[in-house]
């Protein structure tokens, strides 16, 4: 018998103790029931009237009682389903009614292609909310915007072909799109289409695009499609759609949870005169996708950041704006003090005028020289002062010798790890959507990562982070 999602015990042991001993911690129980024991039966009736169970399937031919359960993470959760058009639209009934089971409040949005699959009626009777299906009803407007910021999560199940191909180009011509494009919270996608459909050069492009906008994307299962054909396509079942938000919003999936990270993106501009700056060209991207990363783990994240046009809206990450790399210094060295992890993502100026004009510095005759001294390097005074429990990973923007000079600046800068970057791959480097990164640690050979989005590389990033640390524990 094991703890976490999924535990399974014999009869025999499934005493009423147990049970509630692990009834918190599972997600699936598996009883496998022992025909000379009859009181399975007294076990299964009691996991019945339990708050917390989804789903159970008794099938005594295989000896088998599998018991979902539901965490309660779900409880209080406000959930916003948008069912587009796919024969998948079928099974939303069940799937609210688990959601609500689990103590979600669920919203639902529906588009008109949905309408032929699933009645409105329905699901408004389930969800016990109107069904929503345009941005006005007649006189009413429904305020998508009001829809975005009230949901902790929004799920669109099933996602079909078109749909997927709106979200991914951000088209807007329906209440679901309205939303998505308009929503805070994290955004599941569910697709759900015939195999060919879902295998198609442009639906996998579409695919790629929607993950690396940061939406969770819910694998499709192998199975019999509407078409008669079997193959990939079909929508998850409504219980592991469940499984998938339930265990997005357990505490398990929370390792960072009560830690503090700082997080450094963006450029530093360097004032010469109240108009002109010395800049580089970093968006800031690679820097909030760690950020956010960290944050869906857990961490409550400050993010310095220089002056860039992106932001982040994530709860847990509250952003710090600087402009000069001394203002980032001073705000990073600040929030270091009470940081488990540090990420100097930021492309800092490593030179600044030594003077700043306070006027406009004229035109004139012959050549202008300007006079630049070094600014703070932030990374190495953090190394120098990291405790035993801090983790510092710094990166390190290359364009030839690179891992020499990463493996330097590892040492030089007493950080755990460097995250490298050469200017030499094509799709890596500023202002780029996606990433190619190296992982250069000390204690182990470094790991190359093949091009992706920012976003999953900022994952690989914090799931490294979380190698680190736990190494650090058990050594
Ligand atoms: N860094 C910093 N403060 C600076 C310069 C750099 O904190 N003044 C950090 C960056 O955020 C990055 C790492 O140091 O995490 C390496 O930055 P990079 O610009 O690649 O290297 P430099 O140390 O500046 O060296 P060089 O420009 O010569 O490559």
């Amino acid at each position: 018998m094991r703890t976490g999602l999924t535990f399974s015990c014999s009869a025999v042991q499934a005493s009423h103790a147990i049970l509630c001993k692990f009834i918190q911690n599972a997600l699936h129980f598996t009883i496998h029931l022992s025909p000379q024991k009859p009181d399975h039966i007294k076990i299964y009736n009691n996991f019945k009237t339990q708050r917390n169970v989804l789903h159970t399937l008794h099938s005594v031919k295989n000896r088998n009682l599998q018991v979902l359960f539901i965490h309660m993470s779900l409880q209080g959760k406000k959930i916003i389903l948008a069912v587009t058009g796919s024969i998948a639209a079928y099974k939303t009934p069940h799937f609210v009614r688990l959601l609500i089971k689990a103590g979600a409040e669920v919203k639902v949005l529906i588009t008109d292609a949905a309408t032929h699959f699933v009645s409105p009626l329905s699901l408004a009777t389930v969800s016990k909310h109107p069904v929503l299906a345009n941005v006005s009803d007649g006189a009413t407007w429904n305020n998508h915007v009001e829809l975005g910021l009230w949901a902790d999560a929004m799920i669109v199940a099933p996602c079909s072909a078109n749909t997927l191909a709106k979200l991914a180009n951000g088209i807007c011509d329906n209440l679901v799109c309205a939303v998505y494009l308009s929503a805070r919270c994290p955004v599941f996608i569910a697709p759900a289409m015939d195999e060919d459909m879902w295998l198609h050069p442009s639906t996998q492009v579409n695919m790629n695009k929607v993950r690396s906008y940061r939406n969770h994307i819910i694998p499709v299962a192998h199975g019999e499609l509407a078409s008669g054909l079997v193959g990939e396509g079909r929508m998850a079942e409504p219980e592991d759609m469940v499984k998938h938000l339930s265990r997005f919003f357990s505490e398990e999936n929370k390792p960072l949870k009560g830690l503090k990270a700082l997080v450094t993106a963006g450029p530093t501009y360097e004032r010469i005169d109240p108009v002109r700056f010395i800049g580089n060209f970093s968006s800031g991207k690679m820097g909030i996708a760690i950020a956010e990363a960290l944050a869906d783990k857990g961490a409550q994240v400050t993010l310095v950041l220089g002056p860039s046009r992106e932001h982040t809206y994530h709860s847990l990450v509250n952003t710090v704006h600087v402009e000069s790399a001394h203002e980032m210094y001073e705000a990073s060295t600040a929030v270091f003090k009470e940081a488990d992890i540090a990420v100097l993502a930021a492309a800092v100026a490593d030179y600044k005028p030594q003077e700043q004009a306070t006027e406009k510095i004229k035109k004139k005759e012959g050549e202008l020289t300007l006079t630049l001294t070094k600014t703070q390097d932030i990374l190495a005074s953090l190394g120098k002062i990291k405790q035993p429990g801090q983790t510092l990973i710094g990166f390190a923007l290359e364009t030839n010798n690179e891992l020499e000079h990463a493996t330097k600046k590892l040492n030089e800068k007493n950080a755990d790890m460097i995250v490298l970057n050469s200017l030499r791959d094509t799709g890596a480097g500023f202002g780029h959507d996606t990433n190619k990164i190296t992982l250069v640690r000390s204690s182990s050979s470094p790991i190359a990562l093949p091009l992706q989005s920012k976003a999953e590389a900022a994952i690989a990033i914090v799931d490294q982070i979380l190698e680190l640390r736990h190494a650090k524990k058990t050594v």
